[in-house]
């Protein structure tokens, strides 16, 4: 894969960073700094550091050292102009819309989301008087009739979970230049090995640091990326008045100070060590999760059992030559698929002997569940159409495991269903 701005390539970023080591002593990995507050050398220099005059951490609900190294490594990797780590993927995503919506504004959204995006969007936001106008991400254009004075943001999701639909990135971008509106991604799905800033053209980029990230789903995390392409203290309408001394950094200088601050919400330094100890081999286990995925889904629509095969890498997909312009030639490691009804999904998964019945995805294990009445089971028939689950679909998110057993257990499984 190409090199990053800083001139080294990914893999070498996730493993080094773009700094010399040697800041720690001598040791290769940062400290994990179990402090909850930390001590000021004088009144002044108290004063400054929250001030953020001096460059000092005080309290571990804002800044702690550990945390702010995964944060580094991230806005290197992705080449961004900063990045906040938070305690979930879902408080990422809360706090990155909290930061720019309030009562009375408006976000259009594509409607395939995963099952608490949705919920936050339509409901949480809802009764804070914030309105989703819902938009079909295949059809960007037809959501300009959905733009007026009070949008505020447009939210995306790079491979919709679980209904596998791509959005063309480069379309949606010039939409929301031409509006003057901030596009926010998220890329759990993708992480920031395959996230690729000139394709996607996003503003803000959230990951859900509890999926790929730190190996075998040991914590649950998340991140908030500003890319630096939005000049967020050159634009009114976003409550960033009283932060505009901060410049482009605006947005997050007032979600980590503000939002962040007052919900209280912050990642904890020792699920950070362990995310960022787990980047370093995130792109050999992503490779092999997306071979291993490529290898499941010829497998699923060979199979007689198998209705429809929702997954970017199959040439037939819609979106199949957009997801390999967008994704650096891969396709994810997450895939849906459609048996019968919701009994033959449910033969399948008490038919697995290696592949889990867990609620996750991008683990080092093969992970499958039926979304229908598992993550949306609280979702009214229409909502569920909506979001594209159906009864008969099963989602698989593939692990690192030798492809022939993960291979071998789908068969078998899908001969029982
Ligand atoms: C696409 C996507 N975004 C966000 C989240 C939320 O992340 P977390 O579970 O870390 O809150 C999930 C969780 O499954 C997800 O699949």
């Amino acid at each position: 894969m190409a090199a990053n701005r800083q001139g080294r390539h990914i893999e070498t970023t996730l493993v080094h960073g773009v700094a010399a080591a040697g800041g720690y002593g001598g040791a290769t990995l940062p400290p994990v700094t179990l402090s909850a507050a930390f001590e000021h050398a004088s009144a002044e220099a108290m004063e400054a550091a929250f001030a953020g005059d001096e460059e000092a951490p005080v309290y571990s609900r804002l800044q702690n050292p550990t945390v702010e190294a995964l944060e580094r490594r991230i806005s290197e990797a992705c080449g961004a102009a900063g990045t906040v780590a938070v305690a979930s993927g879902m408080t990422a995503i809360s706090l990155g819309l909290l930061t720019v919506l309030q009562a009375g504004s408006e976000i259009v959204a594509s409607p395939y989301l995963f099952g608490g995006t949705y919920t936050l969007l339509d409901r949480v936001l809802g009764e804070l008087g914030i309105t989703v106008r819902f938009a079909d991400p295949r059809e960007p254009a037809q959501a300009e009739a959905l733009i007026g004075a009070r949008t505020r943001a447009v939210f995306l999701e790079a491979i919709a979970n679980p209904a596998m639909v791509v959005p063309d990135f480069r379309a949606w971008s010039r939409l929301c230049d031409a509006h003057g509106l901030p596009l926010l991604l998220d890329a759990t799905l993708l992480t920031p090995y395959l996230y690729d800033r000139e394709a996607l053209r996003a503003d803000v980029v959230f990951f859900s640091t509890s999926k790929f990230l730190a190996g075998p789903a040991s914590t649950i995390g998340g991140l908030i990326v500003d890319t630096g392409r939005f000049p967020w203290h050159e634009r009114e309408g976003f409550g960033l008045d009283d932060f505009r001394r901060a410049g482009q950094g605006a947005y997050l200088a007032k979600l980590r100070k503000r939002q962040m601050a007052a919900v209280g919400p912050c990642l904890s330094p020792m699920n950070a060590f362990l995310v960022l100890t787990g980047l370093e081999t995130l792109p050999l286990r992503l490779e092999r999760q997306c071979e291993n995925a490529r290898a499941a889904a010829s497998v699923l629509r060979e199979h007689p059992r198998v209705e429809t095969v929702l997954f970017p890498g199959l040439p037939d997909h819609p979106a199949h030559a957009l997801s390999q312009a967008q994704f650096k030639g891969r396709f994810g490691s997450v895939l849906s698929f459609t048996l019968a009804d919701k009994g033959a999904c449910f033969r399948f998964l008490n038919a697995c002997r290696l592949i889990g019945r867990v609620t996750n995805l991008g683990d080092t294990r093969t992970l499958a569940l039926h979304p229908a009445s598992t993550i949306y089971a609280t979702f009214w028939k229409h909502e569920q159409e909506q979001v594209g689950v159906t009864e008969n679909m099963i989602r698989l998110s593939l692990g690192i495991e030798h492809p022939t057993d993960i291979l071998d257990d789908l068969q078998r499984a899908l001969d029982a269903a």
